[in-house]
């Protein structure tokens, strides 16, 4: 754990907020919670100010939210799909990091992580998920370039890759209806869930937030990593 970090949750429902800054709090964390949709960059370009206003400096960035539509054949994707994701999977990202760096390098330390997703290195394995594909590959693309263009500053950027975690993402996937996104990609999900494959939000964030104060720049770090070292629950 980064001892004594005010976390600043940000997402669009305020009752997920809610329950997740009770969770903390009953660990004796201290939390505050800022409704956004960053989906709109505009939001996304001022949520960093705001925080810091109510919070103070960020020093720790960890770009989390994306979503994993538009789902199907690529020709049936409108334009607007594509935009909707990559404003939330890659533009906001990109934003929040740019918004974070002048305060990161003034302080001499700072920490970006991106996170992403294993699809990255085998492309083909989310066959219908095309979008969210190129917008986590060009995630991570911008990540190790920002990390060098950082290098020396005290400031890091690495990337993050989850591994299958038993989050509310994966059941909407296993929900789709297979005639409509491609049966391949909704029956390997159901695949997941039914063999046990999938692991904890908690153990999968154990394994990036042990990492958050090494000076390691420009990297992908996989849970996988961290998981064969010291497994957990
Ligand atoms: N689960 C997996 O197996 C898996 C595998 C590889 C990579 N990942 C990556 O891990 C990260 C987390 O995924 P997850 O499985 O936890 O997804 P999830 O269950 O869909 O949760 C996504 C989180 O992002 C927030 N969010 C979604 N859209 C938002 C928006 N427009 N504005 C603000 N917040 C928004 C959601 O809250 P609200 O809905 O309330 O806004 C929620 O807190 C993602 O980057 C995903 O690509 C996940």
């Amino acid at each position: 754990m980064v001892a004594g970090a005010v976390v600043a949750l940000v997402a669009r429902s305020s009752r997920q907020l809610a329950e997740t800054l009770v969770e903390i709090e009953a660990e004796k964390g201290a939390a505050a919670a800022f409704v956004r949709d960053l989906a709109d960059v505009k939001a996304a370009a001022s949520v960093l100010q705001n925080v810091e206003r109510e919070l103070g400096p960020v020093d720790i960035l960890i770009n989390n939210a994306a979503t994993v539509a538009p789902l199907g054949p690529t020709q049936s994707v409108e334009p607007a799909e594509i935009e909707h994701s990559l404003r939330l999977n890659l533009i906001s990202p990109v934003v929040l990091g740019t918004s974070a760096i002048p305060g990161m390098r003034q302080r001499g330390w700072g920490r970006i992580v991106n996170v992403s997703s294993g699809v990255v290195a085998s492309p083909s394995g989310m066959i219908g998920a095309n979008t969210y594909t190129f917008s986590k590959a060009a995630l991570e693309s911008h990540t190790v370039n920002l990390a060098a263009e950082l290098e020396g500053s005290g400031v890091t950027a690495n990337i993050y890759r989850p591994g299958r975690v038993d989050t509310s993402m994966q059941e909407w996937i296993r929900g789709q209806v297979p005639r409509l996104v491609g049966g391949g990609l909704v029956e390997r999900f159901r695949s997941f869930h039914e063999s046990g494959a999938l692991i904890t939000p908690r153990a999968s964030a154990r394994s990036l937030v042990v990492r958050l104060t090494s000076n390691e720049t420009g990297r992908v770090w996989d849970v996988a990593d961290e998981l064969t070292k010291s497994p957990s629950s």
